[in-house]
């Protein structure tokens, strides 16, 4: 098994805290990045001293809020800042994690991945892609957001994926320097649960838990609607599919 070292850009988030988890649990040494450990990916600050000795970077940061133009400097930012850096500390190659259906999305914060994805395969360091589903861990912002007692949920289709299965799916793909290059014939990887539902019916079970009401309702007015109530953001034949669902994962959180 190879020991590379490895850096997690987003290290304190969502997702980038059980990538840590993985790493670390299979005996890689790790450097965790964000804000909160001293290193800004945007500014740059601390990134230089972070990426010392680092073979490989994965880069799951996030922009906090859902503006397009917003998320989109910042995940063009970071990508060329984490690959300059990279480059010059000698790493040897950076693995992104976008969202499923960003070469679909015309808008939002979904569309706003393509921007991460085209900057983080622009180079100059090798660099490969994996695009996730909405995590479960996900489903709790949309029920922190609401206004008042009731949170208004989109009964759009989604194929909700844990962050541990994503994280455990990303290392797989950072620790293998052979993975295949996207191209003609080769798609993007995806990562998704295993079950289809509506974002709403999600919700609803997490709702209950916190006794929150949720109420149904269509959509519109969000980026993409149309195209999300199509099913353009749910996973291609191709997406690997893995549990736990969304009720399952719900059973083991306190
Ligand atoms: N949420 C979903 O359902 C979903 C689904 C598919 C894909 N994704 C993608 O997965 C990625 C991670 O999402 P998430 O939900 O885990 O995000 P998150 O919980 O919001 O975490 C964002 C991370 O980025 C760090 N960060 C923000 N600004 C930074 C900066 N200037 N410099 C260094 N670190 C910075 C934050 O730490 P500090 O604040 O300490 O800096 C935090 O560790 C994103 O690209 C997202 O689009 C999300």
């Amino acid at each position: 098994m190879s020991t590379s070292k490895f850096a997690v850009a987003g290290a304190t988030g969502r997702l980038g805290r059980h990538v840590v988890d993985v790493l670390t649990e299979r005996g890689h040494p790790v450097v965790p990045m964000s804000r909160a450990t001293g290193v800004d990916v945007i500014t740059g600050e601390g990134l230089a001293d972070a990426l010392t000795g680092v073979d490989v970077i994965i880069d799951v940061a996030s922009w906090h809020a859902s503006d397009q133009e917003a998320a989109t400097e910042f995940f063009r930012t970071a990508a060329g800042n984490l690959h300059e850096a990279g480059r010059r500390a000698g790493a040897g190659r950076i693995v992104a994690v976008s969202i499923i259906g960003a070469d679909r999305a015309t808008a939002g914060f979904v569309a706003a991945q393509q921007a991460h994805e085209e900057a983080t395969l622009s180079g100059p360091l090798q660099a490969r892609i994996l695009r996730a589903a909405q995590f479960h861990e996900f489903v709790g912002q949309l029920l922190d957001w609401r206004q008042g007692d009731v949170a208004y949920i989109p009964a759009l289709p989604t194929q909700l994926v844990a962050c541990r299965t994503v994280a455990e799916t990303l290392v797989d793909l950072a620790a293998d320097p052979g993975a295949a290059q996207p191209g003609p014939g080769v798609p993007i990887p995806e990562i998704a649960g295993p079950r289809r539902q509506t974002m709403s019916e999600a919700a609803a079970l997490l709702g209950d838990r916190r006794g929150i009401k949720v109420v149904e309702v269509d959509g519109s007015g969000m980026p993409d609607a149309e195209l999300a109530a199509a099913g353009a953001f749910l996973p291609g034949p191709h997406a690997k599919l893995a549990g736990p669902t969304f009720r399952e994962w719900l059973d083991t959180q306190p």
